[in-house]
């Protein structure tokens, strides 16, 4: 191996392995001392993001409402680059964008080991590699700061809808009113004992949204998934009313 001087090193890159018999100071093995410092180092920042994670949970957001047509999905900020490389590929190439440009930078990263084989470290001293890795973060901060830019203005359009109370903070009104009973027996298989739904949806505050008469109707009619007539006569009117109670401030 021919010149080993420390002029063109950036600290912390792996020397070469020390030829035996050769007497420079300050080289190391590759495998397994340098490897092993490099685990060490892996391993206490594996630790520490552990115990971030768990001390720093992060919270859920919303559930996920299929009823919501206002909500507009966009991907974690990492992402953000790549989801705004699609949005300048027409629809039926759309594979040129998630697949072959991703893939064509990631094959080329893979190979610069075999395309730069450039013996000179310094960055400086390498414009094409560090220039066009320059002009790729570039780019992509570019892509990112783009994408943010149009989910904000596409947000502002098309503002979210106001999160519905949660459904556990809201109590039922007047439990033992008889309408409370006859729904026990014939609703609550569809939409919950405690009214937070099950197969038909909550009724939890339904009083706000619909007048007994109204409930009164979807009961005889039916409606969607619910079958006509589950209650009759004075039942329809004891239970509507009883619903119609289920107000929330
Ligand atoms: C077989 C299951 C089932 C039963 C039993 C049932 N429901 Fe329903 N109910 C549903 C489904 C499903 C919907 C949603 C229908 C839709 O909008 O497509 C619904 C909707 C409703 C709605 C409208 C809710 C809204 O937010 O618009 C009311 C009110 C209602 N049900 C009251 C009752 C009452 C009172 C009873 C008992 C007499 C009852 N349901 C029994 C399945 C059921």
């Amino acid at each position: 191996m021919a010149d080993h001087s420390n002029k063109e090193r950036i600290p912390g890159v792996p020397r070469y392995r020390k030829p035996k018999g050769l007497k420079i100071d300050g080289t190391e093995p590759f495998f397994p001392n340098f490897l092993l410092k490099e685990w060490i180092v892996g391993s206490v920042f594996l630790v520490a993001f552990i115990m971030w994670i768990l001390f720093n949970p992060v919270d859920l957001e919303a559930v996920a409402d299929p009823q919501d047509t206002s909500f507009i999905p966009v991907p974690d900020w990492y992402f953000l680059f790549l989801y705004q490389l699609l949005k300048y590929v027409p629809g039926q190439v759309v594979w040129l964008g998630t697949v072959v440009v991703p893939g064509l930078a990631v094959a080329l990263l893979l190979l610069v080991p075999w395309i730069d084989r450039s013996k000179t470290r310094h960055p400086f001293k390498r414009l094409i590699p560090t220039g066009a890795m320059i002009l790729s973060l570039i780019f992509m901060a570019w892509l990112t700061y783009e994408a943010d830019e149009q989910h904000k203005h596409a947000l502002a359009k098309n503002p979210p809808k106001p999160k519905a109370p949660a459904v556990k903070d809201t109590a039922i009104v007047a439990p033992s009113d008889p309408g409370a009973k006859i729904f026990s027996q014939s609703c609550a298989t569809c939409h919950g004992a405690e009214l937070k739904g099950q197969v038909g949806p909550s009724l939890l505050g339904v009083g706000n949204k619909l007048k007994p008469e109204q409930i009164e109707e979807i009961i005889t009619k039916g409606r969607g998934a619910m079958p006509p007539g589950i209650v009759q006569g004075d039942d329809t009117k004891k239970v509507a009313e009883w619903l119609g109670k289920q107000q929330q401030k």
